[in-house]
C-alpha cells in the first residue's frame, strides 16, 4: 500500500526522505515520487517503472536542490488510475503551490472530481488524490488559512486515508491528517517527520508519536489553525535502525525465516513472568470481564487468519470456550450476534490491516470485548482494543510473513492458557507447566531451521512442478493453508489446501501424476487417518511429500520425500511443521528467479478495503 514520508527542519536532505521511502518498500508499490518545497515553489520528481521506481528516482535526486527544509515523498500502490507517471504522487493544485501525498481511498471521489472539473480546475491525473489538492486550492482562494483548508476539505472526504500536505507559502511547515489509515509523527535533531510506519524514520528520529484521527497536525513551524506536536501521545517504539538492515542474507524472507526461533522465543518470554505466570501487555478491562467470557471470535487476514485458526484449537483445548474464526473482510460485513461476554480477537502483524481494524471496531461498537495480537506497538489495532498481546518478532520487512506467524501462534497459545487458568480449567501449576513446555518449542524451531539445506535438497525434484496440494487435519489444516499461501505468494503457482478428510469429497478429482501433495502428518491422534488419506492420494498417482516427526519411518514409506521435524507435543506441532513449508516456498521461488521479498501485486500492509 502507499507509503508516506515527509520531513521538515534544518537541512532536511532529499536523500533522507528517499531512504525512508526505501524502508517502506515492503509495503508494496508501483510508482514513486518526491517533492521539495520552498518559498519559490514546489519541485517534483516522479518515477513509474514498477518496483524499479525508487531506483530511478535515486538517479534523479540530485535534481532536487540540496539544503532544503521541507521534502515529502511517496510510494504509490495504484488504486484509482494505472501506475503511470501522471498518476504518481506528489500531486499539486492548479497553481503548483499546494502539494500533497495521500494513502487510502476517497470513497466519494467521483462526485468530488465532477465538482472540481465543473469549477474549471485542470486535472493532470486519474487519481482521487489530486482532487484533494484542487479542493484545498479552492479553500485558500476563499480566504482560508492552510490548516483550515486542509481540515475543511478532509471533512468532506469519505473513506479511510492519510494525507500529508505542504504549501509553498509556508515552506517550514507540513500538515498531516488521517482517518484509520496509518500515519505517525517522529522527531529527532530538531527536525520533524510524518511517516506511514516507524521503520521509515528509525535512523533520523528518536521520538515517535501517535496521530489522532480527523485532526490537522502541523509539524515544523507552528501554524495558525492547526494543532502542534504538543498534543500528541508518545509511542514507545523499541526497534532500532539496524533491525531493518539486510545483513548476511540475499533476502529479508530468508533472514526473517532464520530469525524465527528468536522471534518466537522473545514473544513467549515477554508474555511469561518470572514465576511462570501470565503477562498481558495492555489490559484495559478488569480480568473479571475476561473470566466471564462465553465465546471468542478470532479475525485476521492471510497469514494472521491462519494463526487465528490454530488459536481456535488452542483456546478450545485450554480454556474450553467455543471459538469461531473468520476472515476479517468477511466478518466485518456479517451481522454477528455479540454481547459483552463475547471476545473478538484481531490478529495482525502490522496492526494496520484495514479489514481487521474495522472488524474489531465493529465488534467493539456492538458491545464485545476486544483483544489485539500485533507486532507493532502503538498500531491502530493496539490502540482500539481492550487488551493487547504484542508479538516481539521485530520488524518484518518481507511481504510474506514467517517469523511473525509463529510468534502470533505463541501469543495465542499463551492467551489460551491464561484464559484456561482464569476460568478455572487449569490449576496454576498446570498452566505454568504448559507455558514452560511452549517456551521449549523454541529449540525445536531452531532445530528445524538448521535443517533448511537438507529440506531444500529433498525438495529439488519438485521445484519444476506447478500444481501443489497441501493437506492436513485438525491443527495441521491451518498449517496446510499457510503452506499453500506462502507458495502462492512467492511462486505464483497454483497451490490449494484442504482438510485431508475433505479431499475425497471433490478435490481428489484434480489429482494425477503431475500433482504434488504435501501431507502434514505429525504423530497426533489423527495420524492414522491422514496416513489413510495419503494412500488415497497415492492410489491416484500423485507425488507425495510428507512432513512428519523425527523417527516416523512409516510416514516416510508412503512418500517420495519426507521432511522430518523435531517432535514436540501434538498441541504445539503447528509451530514446527510450518517451517519446512516456509523453506519450500522460498526455495521454489528462488529456483524460478523470483523476488522473495516483494512478490508481484502484493502489499505488506493492506490499508484499503
Ligand atoms: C502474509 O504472508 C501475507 N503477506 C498476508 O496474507 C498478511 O498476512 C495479511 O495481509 C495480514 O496482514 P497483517 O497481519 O499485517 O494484518
Amino acid at each position: 500500500m502507499c507509503g508516506i514520508v515527509g520531513g521538515v527542519g534544518p537541512s532536511i536532505q532529499a536523500a533522507e526522505v528517499f531512504d525512508g521511502l526505501k524502508r517502506l518498500e515492503y509495503r508494496g508499490y508501483d510508482s514513486a515520487g518526491m517533492a521539495l518545497v520552498g518559498a519559490e515553489g514546489v519541485e517534483v520528481i516522479r518515477a513509474a517503472t514498477g518496483r524499479h521506481s525508487l531506483d530511478e528516482l535515486k538517479g534523479r535526486l540530485s535534481r532536487l536542490a540540496p539544503g532544503a527544509n521541507l521534502v515529502v515523498g511517496h510510494t504509490r500502490w495504484a488504486t484509482h488510475g494505472a501506475p503511470t507517471l501522471g498518476n504518481a504522487h506528489p500531486h499539486t493544485d492548479c497553481t503548483g503551490r499546494v502539494v500533497l501525498v495521500h494513502n487510502g481511498i476517497v470513497d466519494n471521489f467521483r462526485e468530488l472530481r465532477g465538482e472540481v472539473l465543473a469549477l474549471g480546475h485542470e486535472l493532470k491525473s486519474e487519481t482521487d488524490s489530486e482532487v484533494i489538492a484542487h479542493l484545498i486550492e479552492d479553500g485558500l482562494a476563499a480566504g482560508m488559512e492552510p490548516a483550515e483548508a486542509v481540515a475543511s476539505v478532509f471533512s468532506r472526504l469519505l473513506g479511510h486515508m492519510a494525507l500529508v500536505v505542504a504549501f509553498a507559502q509556508l515552506p517550514l511547515t507540513i500538515f498531516g491528517i488521517r482517518r484509520t489509515s496509518p500515519l505517525l509523527v517522529a522527531a529527532g535533531d530538531g527536525r520533524s517527520f510524518f511517516a506511514s510506519d516507524a521503520p521509515a524514520v528509525l535512523d533520523v528520529a528518536t521520538s515517535f508519536y501517535e496521530m489522532p484521527e480527523d485532526r490537522v497536525i502541523a509539524i515544523g513551524e507552528p501554524a495558525k489553525g492547526a494543532a502542534g506536536t504538543s498534543v500528541l501521545v508518545p509511542l514507545a517504539i523499541d526497534w532500532a535502525s539496524q533491525d531493518v538492515e539486510l545483513v548476511g542474507y540475499q533476502s529479508f524472507y530468508e533472514m526473517e525465516l532464520a530469525q524465527e526461533g528468536e522471534a518466537f522465543s522473545d514473544t513467549v518470554s515477554s508474555l511469561i513472568d518470572e514465576d511462570g505466570g501470565a503477562v498481558v501487555d495492555e489490559l484495559k478491562v478488569d480480568p473479571y470481564e475476561l473470566k466471564r467470557l462465553r465465546k471468542v471470535t478470532v479475525v485476521g487476514c492471510g497469514t494472521s487468519y491462519h494463526a487465528g485458526l490454530v488459536g481456535r484449537f488452542l483456546i478450545e483445548h485450554f480454556a474450553k470456550i467455543p471459538v469461531e474464526v473468520d476472515v476479517a473482510s468477511e466478518y466485518r460485513y456479517r451481522d454477528p450476534i455479540l454481547d459483552d461476554d463475547h471476545l473478538v480477537v484481531g490478529v495482525s502483524q502490522s496492526g494496520e490491516s484495514l479489514d481487521t481494524i474495522t472488524a474489531v471496531k465493529g465488534a467493539a461498537a456492538a458491545g464485545a470485548k476486544t483483544l489485539a495480537v500485533t507486532n507493532v506497538i502503538g498500531s491502530q489495532l493496539s490502540r482500539l482494543a481492550d487488551a493487547v498481546l504484542y508479538t516481539r518478532a521485530g520488524p518484518e520487512v518481507s511481504v510474506a510473513s514467517t517469523k511473525t506467524h509463529v510468534s502470533q501462534v505463541g501469543a495465542l497459545a499463551l492467551f489460551a492458557i491464561y484464559l484456561g487458568e482464569l476460568k478455572g480449567h487449569m490449576y496454576p501449576e498446570e498452566a505454568r507447566e504448559a507455558r514452560s513446555s511452549l517456551r521449549d518449542v523454541a529449540s525445536a524451531i531452531e532445530a528445524a531451521l538448521a535443517r533448511q539445506a537438507g529440506y531444500e535438497e529433498s525438495l529439488a525434484p519438485f521445484v519444476g512442478s506447478d500444481r501443489f496440494f497441501f493437506i492436513g487435519r485438525n491443527l495441521q489444516y491451518p498449517v496446510a493453508l499457510e503452506g499453500a499461501l506462502k507458495l502462492k505468494e512467492l511462486s505464483y503457482l497454483a497451490a490449494e489446501a484442504y482438510p485431508a478428510g475433505e479431499l475425497k469429497h471433490g478435490p481428489i478429482a484434480m489429482l494425477d501424476s503431475e500433482a504434488v501433495v504435501v501431507a502434514l502428518v505429525p504423530r497426533d491422534r489423527l495420524r492414522e487417518k491422514v496416513l489413510a488419506n495419503i494412500e488415497e492420494v497415492r492410489a491416484r498417482g500423485a507425488r507425495v511429500i510428507v512432513v512428519a516427526f523425527d523417527g516416523d519411518p512409516e510416514a516416510a514409506t508412503l512418500a517420495e520425500t519426507a521432511l522430518f521435524v523435531p517432535e514436540v507435543r501434538p498441541i504445539w506441532s503447528p509451530l514446527v511443521t510450518v517451517i519446512p513449508l516456509q523453506v519450500m516456498a522460498g526455495a521454489i521461488a528462488r529456483s524460478r528467479g523470483l523476488n522473495l521479498d516483494r512478490p508481484r501485486n502484493l502489499a505488506k500492509t493492506v490499508t484499503v478495503e
